[in-house]
């Protein structure tokens, strides 16, 4: 019953510790990997591994210890870099998406948006694929609009081409929606926006920890995408863009090791990557992030999607029987990521969540950080069950019986 038939969930839940303690005295049921996944012992080895053994400082040192760091984390920029398609000099280590976007918007969008220009987001992203837009959209007179969504929860391709046409200097998406589930068709987006001359920027944080992503055929110039929620540390996460446009680009921050040479009237700028990593970097998340994307090549990234996809399935067809239940986002599982966003009647998601905790349930309620989707779907709030290679049909099935619950407390 646990197997999914692509991946023994049974055995492979014994890698993560977190999982084997109770929450109220019930199995915890982790439904909240789209906020942070767990981690397995591999990536937690990784970390004890590295501050027990060779902690030193990176690109300085040439005593063994920091040659040792600085190889490891060198091998898991290559790595990070390999696991989307990409090469070890277009990959900026950054803290997760959030900097990623706010990189661009300094380093890219400073010296290359001018007054008057258009940038285009979508509907459904995250507050960190809107917010460094309208800061940058204020600070040079330029535009922020908005690409509508068709009633299934997919992006309105009428509409986001209507605004290709105003010759946008950014066109910025998400891969996967983190709310709806929406699987975009970046290639075309891509593709489309390209070739109204726009840069483009995919939001990754959802699709690189669930499905193959290979950034140079998706065509994206920038990609971003966060290492805690595909099974690695939190702080540390990945900006990958061509180098070209990596040269082009002024620093984000100035510091130690993003310099070539400083005089007293100015300085010039390393080689990218290092360029855009100013200061002391994130060594042991890194490090981590390389065991959590070796854990990951391991099962096999097309298994882990269709491992969610069997799930959503399931998901999608169990929870509807839930009275009062109503779910976001397009019905195919194929078209989606393993999020699944929903209401209960008029149950309010924090409530519905803390009924959940007792039976240690642990699911997302709120506003998902996508306040303007949340007013397109015209409710205040949402609850979320979204999945990792960790979760079984059981899982889905102790949420179930949860909802039912909270369905008898609230007379629905
Ligand atoms: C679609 C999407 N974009 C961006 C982010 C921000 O990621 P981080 O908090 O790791 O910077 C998230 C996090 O939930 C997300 O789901």
């Amino acid at each position: 019953m646990l197997k999914t038939e692509a991946i023994d969930v049974q055995k492979l839940r014994a890698d993560f510790p977190i999982l084997k303690r109770k929450v109220h005295g019930k199995r915890l049921v982790y439904l909240d990997s789209a906020a942070t996944a767990q981690k397995p012992q591999a990536v937690i080895d990784a970390l004890v591994d590295y501050y027990s053994r060779y902690n030193s400082n990176v690109h300085r040192s040439v005593h063994t210890l920091g040659e040792e760091a600085t190889e490891a984390y060198e091998e898991a920029r290559a790595k990070a870099a390999r696991f989307v398609g990409s090469s070890p000099k277009g990959l900026v280590f950054v803290r997760g998406t959030t900097e990623a976007t706010n990189l661009v918007k300094f380093a890219w969008g400073e010296k290359n948006v001018k007054k008057g220009d258009v940038l285009v987001t979508t509907l459904m992203e995250h507050h960190s694929n809107i917010v460094p837009w309208q800061l940058l959209a204020k600070e040079k007179g330029a535009t922020l609009k908005f690409a509508g969504l068709l009633p299934d929860g997919t992006i309105d391709m009428a509409d986001f081409e209507k605004l290709l046409k105003e010759s946008p200097r950014l066109v910025a998406f998400a891969h996967c929606s983190n709310v709806l589930g929406t699987i975009n068709d970046v290639h075309a987006m891509c593709a489309k926006a390209r070739a109204s001359g726009a840069t483009t920027l995919v939001d990754g944080a959802q699709s690189v920890p669930h499905m193959p992503v290979d950034v140079g055929a998706i065509g994206a110039d920038f990609y971003a995408y966060s290492g805690h929620k595909m099974l690695g540390p939190t702080g540390i996460g990945a900006l990958v863009a061509k180098k070209e446009l990596l040269e082009d680009m002024d620093p984000f921050q100035g510091g130690g090791e993003m310099i070539r040479e400083v005089f007293l009237d100015h300085a010039t700028w390393n080689d990218v990557p290092y360029k855009f990593e100013a200061g002391t970097v994130n060594i042991a998340d890194a490090i981590g992030l390389g065991a959590a994307i070796d854990y990951l090549n391991a099962i096999g990234m097309e298994k882990v999607r269709e491992h969610e996809v069997r799930l959503l399935k399931y998901a999608l067809e169990t929870l509807s029987k839930a009275k009062g239940f109503h779910s976001y986002g397009p019905s195919d599982p194929q078209k989606r990521g393993g999020v699944v966003s929903f209401n209960l009647g008029d149950v309010h998601p924090h409530d519905l969540a803390t009924i959940l905790d007792e039976e240690g349930i642990a699911i997302r309620s709120g506003h998902h950080c996508a306040q303007p989707l949340m007013r397109w779907l015209n409710v205040a709030a949402t609850s979320r069950a979204s999945f990792h290679v960790y979760n079984s049909y059981d899982d889905v099935d102790a949420l179930k019986a949860g909802l039912d619950k909270a369905g008898s407390i609230f007379r629905l």
